[in-house]
């Protein structure tokens, strides 16, 4: 049975050190540093389940970025402050249930509880740094390159809210 919990419903090691998908750090961020994090009020995690096995993550956490990542137009519309964002810091399929739509229910749940924080928040933007060989994923759903960082993709909340 497919369940998604926060990571703080489920704590047992032995499944997360299952967890594989491809990228090194993304397995060992999942089994060493998710559930610290959350401790320290710094990100929360969101686990796919398939009953007991790992078959995707997502952390998400707040983020500011300056005025110069935007492009022209926005920067017109823009204060000249941080603008606040929330940051998909990390996201991740086991490879065995890859290239299945699970990024992409992954990426409808994040969304979802982005659209959630900004009734009650400021939010401009849902961005994340992406890996090279993600970057076509993230375009895929919407996202953009930013002016000056070459990895961090954005997708405004006013597109999301559309
Ligand atoms: C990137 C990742 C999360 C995608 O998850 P997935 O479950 O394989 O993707 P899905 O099956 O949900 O694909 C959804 C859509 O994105 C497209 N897509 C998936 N991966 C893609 C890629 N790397 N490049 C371009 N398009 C991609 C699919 O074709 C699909 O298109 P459709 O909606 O038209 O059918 C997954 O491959 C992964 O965990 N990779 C390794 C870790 C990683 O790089 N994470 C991102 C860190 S920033």
């Amino acid at each position: 049975m497919i369940t998604f919990k926060p990571i703080s419903h489920y704590c047992s090691n032995d499944c997360l050190k299952k967890f594989e998908c491809g990228n090194k750090n993304l397995n060992e961020y999942l089994v060493k540093y998710a559930r610290q994090n959350e401790h320290k009020q710094i990100s929360r995690t969101f686990l796919l389940l398939d009953n007991l096995t790992v078959v995707g993550y997502f952390t998400l956490a707040t983020a500011d970025l300056d005025i110069e990542s935007f492009g022209p137009e926005e920067k017109k519309k823009l204060p000249n402050y941080p603008i606040p964002c929330i940051r998909i810091a990390r996201l991740a399929v086991d490879i065995k249930y890859q290239s299945k739509g699970h990024g992409k229910y992954l990426l409808k749940e994040i969304i979802k509880k982005v659209i959630s924080i900004s009734s009650v928040v400021g939010v401009f933007a849902l961005i994340v740094d992406s890996k090279n060989e993600s970057i076509e994923f993230y375009e895929h759903f919407g996202f953009k390159s930013l002016e000056t960082k070459d990895n961090t993709l954005a997708l405004p909340i006013a597109t999301l809210l559309k």
